[in-house]
């Protein structure tokens, strides 16, 4: 005698309306309801894919108009970070700039001028420090060198310029007016 009918799942339906004993095994241990299962056609697929990639292009096309549009208008006020008179040719001091910024190095080079850059080096972020006499800017954590007046890589593991301070120098002051060269 042929066993009692055994439903598939609770509310299942095999899709060809079969008799449950007769599904594969894989059918009955994995039951899907197919009346209340929503078909995704190949073209709702390719829409889905579509769109999603759309919206993902237009974020990225929006970030990246953002940034530079970011660049050029958050462009940070001139700050004062130090008096003429404060350092004496060769000397040296640290300062932030704009605010929340990586820590910047202002070296009195001359009488009348002045280089700021980022300290931190470009191979791994040890602060660098000046050797003015040899007209550089050194890292001690792996030999580097950068040029004073340009902050370009030397010599050592640094590939890449220090990030530049433009500074101006007006009534008695040094201000620090923008940043080349880097995203802080
Ligand atoms: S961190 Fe400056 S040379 Fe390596």
């Amino acid at each position: 005698m042929r066993p009692p009918e055994k439903p598939v799942g609770p509310g299942s339906v095999p899709p060809d309306r079969g008799l449950s004993a007769e599904q594969p095994r894989w059918r009955r241990d994995f039951p899907i309801d197919w009346e209340e299962d929503d078909y995704v056609s190949r073209r709702d697929l390719v829409k889905f894919v579509v769109l999603i990639s759309g919206a993902f292009s237009i974020g990225q096309i929006w970030l990246a108009v953002k940034s530079k549009l970011g660049r050029r208008g958050s462009a940070p006020a001139p700050l004062p970070i130090a008096a003429v008179d404060e350092l004496p040719v060769g000397a040296a001091k640290t300062f932030v700039f704009p605010e929340g910024s990586t820590p910047r190095l202002l070296v009195r080079t001359g009488t009348n001028s002045f280089v700021a850059y980022d300290q931190q080096c470009t191979h791994l972020q040890c602060p660098v420090v000046p050797a003015v006499a040899e007209g550089r800017l050194h890292c001690p954590c792996h030999n580097g060198w950068f040029d004073l007046e340009t902050g370009r890589p030397l010599a050592g593991p640094p590939r890449r310029p220090l990030p530049r301070v433009l500074l101006e120098v007006r009534e008695g002051n040094v201000y620090a007016t923008g940043v080349e060269g880097s995203t802080t």
